[in-house]
């Protein structure tokens, strides 16, 4: 079936997009084809694929027709847009915008943590948030293990997770300070060189922002268990890949932190570096381009029963964003889920 497949890259020029091409290649993704698109501004363009440069074409309603699968990154509303029209045409979407997440039509999918939810596809899926992904891919082995109870996850995000626009407003932030000019802040309100920010994506009603509601939610639906409880608070930091999370959780069984690391290490998509006295520890600068959830600083919580604490690092553009799709088109070939089973059902 793969070799026959033509697959799209939606959002083909953007930060994420990229990167998809990039993995698609590098895992030898089996497609007969691979088309990239974007908006009408970067139409005739030249992305990579592997040796190859492809053509960016314009994305319109009705370029689907032809295509069995799409991976888009090319945010909420061009998603919104455009993922019903693939759906239609019988082109199976795997989306990274937050636009479907909470969808019930739509599975939320990590491939190590809930691979059978793609069973019953419509049409549209949806990669989780960046900082979810990583947080689920460690967490799900210790919550099969003594079950979570409680989580309570502060992050450190990196600028690429707003796209190739936080990329060049850091680059252009940290150029203007060292050269003596006053930056200007044209994608956080703030700015970002040598600063942190509180506050990432809209705030809500609740005060919290969207970004640490979405952990909260996204985390239930992944998990397909509304008593695990999730606070979060997300910061963005002037880092330009990586995203690090202090995650701390209380179970319902006693689980030591030497138990702990014996467990994630044989864990999917896990890499335990973790020895306090060779300074070994996860970094988002050294482990950026690399592919699983690195986990370190792994102890128990001492003012509470069933505690543990940990640090863990994800490169948000290959495991949160592009590789996570990746894997997760890989499980839908080897299920033979590439098809839509009812045209109608995102009709809009
Ligand atoms: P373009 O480069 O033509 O604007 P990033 O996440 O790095 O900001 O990238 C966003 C990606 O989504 C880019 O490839 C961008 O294309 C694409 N994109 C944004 N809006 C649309 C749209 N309405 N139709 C198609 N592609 C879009």
């Amino acid at each position: 079936m793969g070799e026959r497949l033509t697959v799209a890259v939606v959002g083909a020029t953007g930060a994420v997009g990229r990167e998809m091409l990039k993995t698609l290649h590098d895992r030898k993704f089996p497609a007969a084809r691979v088309r990239a698109f974007a908006s009408a501004r970067s139409a005739g363009a030249r992305v990579p694929f592997g040796e190859e440069n492809l053509t960016v074409e314009e994305l319109k309603e009705d370029v689907f027709a032809g295509i069995d699968l799409a991976v888009f990154s090319a945010g909420g509303a061009a998603s919104l847009k455009f993922s019903p029209c693939a759906a239609q045409a019988g082109c199976v979407v795997v989306d990274n915008s937050a636009a479907w997440r909470m969808d019930d039509r739509c599975p939320l999918v990590v491939p190590e943590v809930n691979p059978h939810h793609l069973e019953k596809h419509q049409g549209i899926i949806a990669n989780p948030n960046c900082s979810t992904i990583q947080m689920v891919v460690a967490l799900k082995p210790i919550h099969d293990a003594v079950k979570i109870r409680r989580v309570v996850v502060s992050t450190y995000q990196a600028v690429s997770g707003t796209g190739q626009k936080g990329i060049e407003e850091l680059e252009r932030q940290v150029r203007d300070l060292f050269n003596g000019r006053e930056p200007e802040n044209k994608v956080y309100p703030f700015r970002i060189a040598f600063n942190v920010l509180p506050h990432i994506d809209v705030f809500l009603e609740n005060d919290y922002t969207k970004e640490e509601m979405k952990m909260v939610r996204e985390t239930v639906k992944i998990f397909d268990d509304p008593s695990v409880k999730v606070t979060a608070t997300c910061a963005r930091v002037p880092v330009f890949y990586g995203h690090s999370e202090s995650v701390n959780v209380q179970t319902e069984k006693k689980m030591s932190a030497k138990e702990a690391r014996i467990l994630l290490s044989r864990s999917p998509g896990v890499f335990v570096y973790d020895n306090p006295r060779e300074n070994m520890y996860p970094l988002p600068a050294m482990h950026s381009g690399e592919d699983p959830v690195f986990v370190g600083r792994i102890r128990e919580d001492e003012s509470i029963e069933n505690g543990l604490n940990m640090w863990i690092v994800a490169d948000n553009v290959r495991k949160g964003a592009a590789l996570n799709a990746v894997q997760i088109a890989e499980e839908l070939l080897k299920r033979d889920l590439v098809r839509v089973r009812d045209r109608k059902m995102f009709a809009q």
